[in-house]
């Protein structure tokens, strides 16, 4: 019998350096993908999979992730004074109940896997999701509902994984995996793996499902690539007493984090909307000369 998936700890206390200077005073998790922040995208993907409580680990400069996630009272009072009804309703619509959400600093950014111990007290000693804000997932169905399926049918902790060309597995975390009664068990797990070396194309993609004991090994884990504390290094740790499964996202990923991925993801979220879809493939066809 698995434990449910309540919680969920989205890391944003990165620094965004990679999209200077759009991320000197603005947190990227509040860049917007159509209108939508990028965080508010993630926390919509949490929410369809049933994730109750919301927990941040923000940083210096985050603040306003908070006030995202509040209510504006200025802002309703005059949306209700001029009878912008549908605009009040999409706030509320978008706003977890009072209650539902925990903010928490990391203080210095001193990687991922520090990022997620940050929230040990929160999460306490249960089962939860984790999902890095930047990496959008476009599909069918949410990925983490999908995770939380497969965390229903065979427990374990889960990695969310998607397939990228061969000639990319050297800038993804790249896990190889052997089939366990119709379940990916991963049997690897490998950070940037050296040209002609990786042992498959599932890169992982940001959403993970962890047990708490992550949270013990975590406790004393070194820094590891990059100076910074990996939660990678943890995992592998985690994996020799308690399985890993990997899930594969059927759908589109985009890494808002880099500025293409970003750019793209507005294009793709775009062309979906069915308010701005349609005029934006006709521009788009302009622009692209045809
Ligand atoms: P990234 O490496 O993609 O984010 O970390 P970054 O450090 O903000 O970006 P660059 O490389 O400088 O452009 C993946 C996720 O982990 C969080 C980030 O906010 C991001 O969501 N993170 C990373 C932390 O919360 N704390 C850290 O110390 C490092």
């Amino acid at each position: 019998m698995t434990k449910r998936i309540r919680k969920a700890v989205f890391p944003v206390a990165g620094l965004g350096t990679r999209f200077l200077p759009a991320t000197k005073a603005i947190p990227k998790e509040m860049l917007t993908v159509v209108d939508r922040p990028v965080i508010q995208h993630v926390v919509d993907e949490a929410r369809a999979a049933g994730i109750e409580h919301f927990i941040f680990v923000t940083g210096r400069g985050k603040a306003v992730i908070e006030d995202h996630f509040d209510i504006n009272f200025e802002l309703d009072r005059t949306l209700s004074e001029r009878g912008k009804t549908r605009e009040l309703e999409g706030l509320r619509r978008d706003l977890p109940a009072a209650g539902a959400t925990s903010f928490t600093r990391q203080q210095a950014p001193l990687g991922l896997g520090h990022a997620v111990w940050c929230a040990r007290d929160i999460v306490g000693d249960e089962p939860f999701a984790v999902l890095l804000p930047d990496m959008l997932h476009l599909g069918r169905e949410p990925c983490l509902a999908g995770m939380i399926r497969g965390y229903e049918a065979h427990g374990g902790n889960l990695i969310g994984v998607f397939e990228v060309p061969d000639s990319e597995t050297h800038q993804y975390g790249i896990v190889g995996v052997r089939d366990e009664k119709g379940a990916q068990a991963i049997t690897e797990m490998v950070e940037k793996p050296a040209k002609g070396t990786a042992p498959s194309n599932l890169a992982v993609s940001g959403r993970y499902i962890l047990s708490p004991e992550i949270f013990r090994i975590l406790e004393t884990q070194e820094r590891g690539a990059g100076g910074e504390i990996q939660l990678t290094d943890a995992m592998i740790t985690l994996a020799r007493s308690q399985p890993f499964f990997a899930h594969t996202f059927a759908g589109e990923i985009y890494d808002t984090g880099t500025k293409l991925g970003f750019l793209m993801a507005n294009v793709a979220y775009g062309l979906r909307r069915e308010d701005v879809g349609p005029s934006m493939r006709v521009e788009l066809d302009k622009l692209m000369g045809r």
